[in-house]
């Protein structure tokens, strides 16, 4: 008999944007948050790139009040760094959960090189983690970069078996390194951009059919999924804004792998819950996610997220959260939120 329900430990994303604030006509921390906890995720880090970048404490602090008042989830934030507000970082270091780098174009424009790289990582917590956002191109520099050093650094959605045998390899060198993966590197490759046209736009980008296979192949290495939700209004979409969400569809994707055979139940566990538990040094409530296995399309206008539109619309999949608990309590069901924004709470960086 095949199995019609699956209990999980509440799911967590270290790698969201949601837009809040500055941009929420895309995303605010209610819709955000809403959209996390029905997509099973009950613990989520926010990235520093809102328009009005997160690089002071003064910054971080209007953020976290924000969303005290708003967030129905155990909800965190990374902070942001050009190389020239280093006499922030004690300010910050027990606020944020990490320190996100970028070393490639990206939503924003916060480009880095290694001169600046390393005064970062003297300033900031050694023990504290970096999150570097870093490409085919800047692989060699962001390894260069960490040598000799044994500070904790998480490299973000890695798209490609360049990327990935880098890390691996390093890994293997004795660099104190993570890595995660989004869905839609392991979901769709370059393949897919003619049928799905805008909504396939991202960075990084979509790699080749060879490159998906490698992520998949290599599954294990892979410390964590992260869904880089990054919601975008159509019209900006359109107009040819990166990003794409993900809180809604991360599951859902990762269930049909899932039910393929591709993957365990066990390593979605460990991929969106143990792994980035530990490496972030989190500490959730106890919550349990109830899933109903029932095949479904996928339909971006019943999304709790702004962003009415996904790269996966009307793809058929075999399961979605129908419960969350905390502590017993019931807190999502069917599509209903039995706690109010502001019921979720604010976390720290450790
Ligand atoms: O596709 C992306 N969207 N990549 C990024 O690096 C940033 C993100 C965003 O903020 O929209
Ligand atoms: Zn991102």
């Amino acid at each position: 008999m095949s199995q019609d329900k699956i209990l999980l430990p509440g799911l967590i994303d270290v790698h969201v944007h949601l837009r809040d604030p500055g941009q929420t006509t895309k995303e605010d921390f209610i819709s955000g948050t809403k959209a996390a906890l029905a997509g099973g995720f009950t613990t989520i880090v926010d990235m520093p790139n809102n328009a009005q970048p997160i690089t002071s404490l003064e910054k971080l602090e209007e953020k976290i009040t924000i969303a005290k008042g708003k967030t129905l989830v155990e909800l965190g934030f990374h902070f942001g760094s050009l190389g020239d507000n280093l006499d922030q970082f004690p300010g910050v270091s027990d606020l944020a959960i990490g320190l996100k780098l970028y070393l490639n174009k990206t939503t924003g424009g916060y480009l880095l090189d290694i001169e600046h790289l390393r005064k970062i990582y003297q300033a900031w917590p050694e023990d504290k983690v970096v999150l570097l956002h870093s490409e085919e191109d800047t692989i060699d520099l962001a390894l260069e970069s960490l040598r000799g050093l044994n500070r904790p650094v998480h490299i973000c959605h890695m798209p490609s078996k360049e990327v990935l045998e880098k890390i691996i390899k390093a890994k293997r060198q004795g660099y104190n390194l993570t890595c995660g993966v989004t869905p839609h590197h392991l979901f769709l490759s370059e393949l897919d951009t003619g049928r799905i046209g805008d909504h396939a736009k991202m960075l990084p980008s979509l790699k080749s059919e060879r490159d998906q296979d490698y992520l998949w192949e290599n599954f294990d290495q892979i410390d964590i999924v992260e869904s880089d939700h990054a919601p975008h209004t159509l019209e900006d979409k359109v107009g040819g804004a990166f990003g794409v969400p993900g809180l809604e569809t991360t599951l859902p994707l990762l269930l049909s792998a899932y039910k393929q055979g591709k993957i365990s139940i066990e390593q979605i566990i460990d991929k969106c819950h143990t792994r980035p538990k530990e490496i972030f040094n989190l500490e959730p409530e106890d919550y349990l996610i109830s899933i109903k296995m029932e095949s479904y399309e996928l339909d971006p206008s019943q999304f709790f997220s702004k962003a009415q539109w996904s790269p996966f619309a009307g793809m058929v999949v075999p399961g979605k959260v129908s419960q969350v608990t905390k502590s017993n309590q019931v807190i999502y069901s069917g599509g209903e939120f039995l706690i109010n924004p502001g019921e979720g709470k604010v976390i720290y960086g450790k």
